[in-house]
């Protein structure tokens, strides 16, 4: 019946709610979500107080929002702790002895965190950083793999007031280093190794090189995982569970001010510096408490499984700080989504009866390749919800996440959002809003998003533009750290008063919006942005690499492909290997996750008179297209006919 999906006529189809799942939602209808909706933009102020209300407050706010344009107080004059919203909070009733966290290991542990074993578990490790000597606003690298210990480090740190920034373990030492560098970071937590794909990850190996020539950092904490033989440095590492001898499971939350940094989390942008998006307190614990509970209309009975890696800001939003705060059962789990054998997640949603799954499109296109049969074998009926994020969902791959994973009896939330978003901004609610596949449909409470031309003014139905949200949100980032002019100039200085997300965008004649993608030099692989100048200056910083120029091309499995032009110094010929040792060389830099697919040499890259290289052309030759747009401000035209030869 839907074998068509491509063609417009089934594009245009509509799922409205299925009356049953609507009738238990905690909206249940359009109307519902209307009024709602127009009352968080008539009055904010009065809908987030009353959201905010639902939490622990150790000191009532005085204001719900102080708006400096760009800079954001929610909850102003507030105090509280995020740890004990998502913990001590639980305590009292029932919630007390329910599974907070159940994880898997990739080689097949498995381990159950109640709440009040979660909250001892977070408690004596907060103490353990106070051993150590990390204070309130201090930074704490977390480099660890999908493991219970992430949350625990996570949350610890929010107990004391310190600063945690997760990076993701398929990072390289160079990643680590930068990140240490630009937060001033004075401890690292990480494991000994991690599991993946059976192989051994040697996390500790790379902390190791990281902090090589020295760094801030004057102590690292190693959880022992994967038992792998590691160097444990005299006077600066420490092991986790050696530390917890000398501590007791005492440890009372600090009230923190409501714009009290909780967290850094680097992300790309178009120049070559990661930025350390900042998010707050207050606010940020209103946005993914709130979001969490309308958009995956999570019940206490409920297990959701958000299958992102902790690195990322969907695993800070949605699998710890979201569900926990909303006293949830959260799974996580450690490794790869084809071992040992592509059904592994089908197999976790049978044994765990999983009721909520949230996973990227990229990961549906794999599991499309890997076969239906792979899913047949299990039996998914305790689903009731599906989301996913990251890139925009293509028709196709909605549709059979639909009918093959949700069974066609569960709504799909395509759920648009950012690093710096905090939260969830533009998304379905499943009680109440019709989807259409490929759509993330219409805005959150509070959302006021709009479609603009290049002057700033709005587009028209179904005319494309940029994406910006015309208002603040409380789950937004304050600031990229350290740098406050960044922060104004990339996000709020194009349309004044106005967040520019780098989106382009349309919304249909139904106010639907439609992602189309990153209008930037910022690639989309797998989920997971890249900046193209980073990896352009990995390229350029290998011995034998003159110049690279790095755009995407489409990919059916990814989303984006990486592809790299390539010139080399004069001196240098070209030897069979170099292709695979530059690719190499960029996962050594930044991780494999940057590797290019594919690596042409040229003899010269395409410019501008004024020397700007022409991305557009590139992009047009990557992905095996006739240049065909303007090209009168090419400096040299022989390059092109030479460039769209390089391929072998
Ligand atoms: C970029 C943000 C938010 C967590 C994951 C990525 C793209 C994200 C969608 C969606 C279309 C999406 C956008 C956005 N994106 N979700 N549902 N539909 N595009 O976080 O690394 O900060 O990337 O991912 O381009 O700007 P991120």
């Amino acid at each position: 019946m839907h074998d068509n999906i491509e063609s417009h006529l089934v594009e245009k189809r509509i799922f409205k709610p299925r009356t049953d799942f609507a009738k238990n939602a905690r909206i249940k209808s359009l109307a519902q979500y209307q009024r709602m909706y127009r009352e968080s933009l008539r009055q904010p102020a009065k809908f987030w107080a009353r959201e905010a209300s639902e939490l622990v407050w150790r000191a009532r706010w005085k204001k719900v929002l102080e708006w400096k344009a760009p800079f954001a107080k929610w909850f102003a004059g507030g105090k509280l702790n995020i740890s004990e919203n998502c913990l001590d909070r639980h305590l009292t009733g029932p919630r007390r002895n329910k599974a907070a966290i159940i994880w898997e290991g990739e080689p097949g542990d498995k381990r159950t965190l109640t709440y009040q074993q979660l909250h001892r578990e977070v408690c004596r490790f907060a103490n353990v950083l106070k051993r150590n000597n990390i204070k309130k606003g201090d930074r704490v690298i977390i480099y660890l793999p999908n493991i219970p210990e992430t949350a625990v480090a996570m949350l610890a740190c929010a107990r004391i007031g310190a600063v945690h920034s997760v990076v993701f373990g398929g990072f390289s030492a160079d990643s680590i280093r930068d990140r240490i560098a630009d937060s001033g970071a004075i401890a690292v937590v990480t494991a000994d190794g991690a599991y993946r794909r059976g192989g051994i990850v040697p996390l500790k190996k790379n902390v190791d090189e990281a902090l090589r020539d020295g760094t801030s950092v004057r102590r690292v904490i190693v959880f022992r995982r994967a038992g792998n033989e590691i160097h444990m440095e005299e006077g600066r590492d420490v092991w986790w569970h050696r530390e917890l001898e000398y501590v007791d499971a005492n440890c009372p939350p600090v009230p923190l001010d409501s714009e009290h940094p909780l967290y850094l989390l680097y992300t790309s942008g178009s120049t070559g510096k990661p930025k350390g998006i900042l998010h707050t307190t207050g606010g940020y614990l209103v946005g993914v408490y709130s979001s969490t509970k309308y958009i995956f209309d999570i019940r206490d009975e409920d297990i959701f499984w958000c299958t992102a890696d902790v690195g990322w800001v969907t695993g800070h939003s949605y699998i710890v700080y979201g569900p926990l705060a909303n006293g949830a059962t959260t799974i996580m789990y450690e490794g790869a989504p084809n071992w040992p054998e592509p059904d592994r997640f089908w197999k976790i949603i049978e044994e765990y009866r999983v009721n909520i799954l949230y996973t990227a499109p990229t990961a549906i296109r794999a599991f499309i390749r890997w076969g239906d049969h792979w899913v047949a074998k299990h039996d998914l009926s305790s689903l009731r919800l599906l989301g996913t994020v990251g890139e925009p969902i293509n028709p196709e791959a909605w549709m059979w996440y639909y009918k093959n994973i949700g069974g066609g009896r569960c709504p799909v939330v395509d759920t648009w959002w950012q690093t710096e978003t905090g939260s969830i901004l533009i998304t379905p609610l499943p009680g109440a809003i019709p989807t259409k596949p490929g759509s993330a449909t219409l805005p959150f409470f509070g959302i006021d998003p709009a479609i603009v031309d290049e002057k700033g003014r709005e587009v028209g139905a179904n005319v494309g533009g940029k994406l910006i949200i015309r208002r603040p949100w409380p789950a937004m980032l304050r600031t990229i750290y350290g740098d406050k002019a960044r922060y104004r100039q990339q996000y709020w200085s194009e349309f004044k008063g106005n967040y520019l997300t780098g989106d382009g965008a349309r919304r249909d004649e139904d106010g639907y919006f439609w992602i189309v993608g990153r209008i930037d030099d910022v690639l989309n692989v797998a989920g997971h942005r890249l900046g193209t100048s980073e990896i352009e200056s990995a390229l350029v910083s290998h011995p034998q690499v003159a110049e690279a120029a790095v755009v995407g091309r489409p990919d059916e499995l990814k989303g984006q492909g990486v592809v790299a032009f390539v010139t080399l110094k004069a001196s240098v010929s070209v030897t069979g290997g170099l292709k695979a040792e530059l690719r190499e060389h960029v996962g050594v830099h930044i991780g494999a996750i940057a590797k290019p697919d594919e690596v042409r040499f040229a003899e010269a890259l395409p410019k501008t008179r004024s020397g700007k290289i022409m991305r557009r052309l590139l992009k047009e030759i990557a992905s095996g297209a006739r240049v065909t747009g303007d090209t009168t401000t090419l400096e040299d035209f022989s390059v092109l006919a030479k460039l769209a030869e390089s391929e072998e």
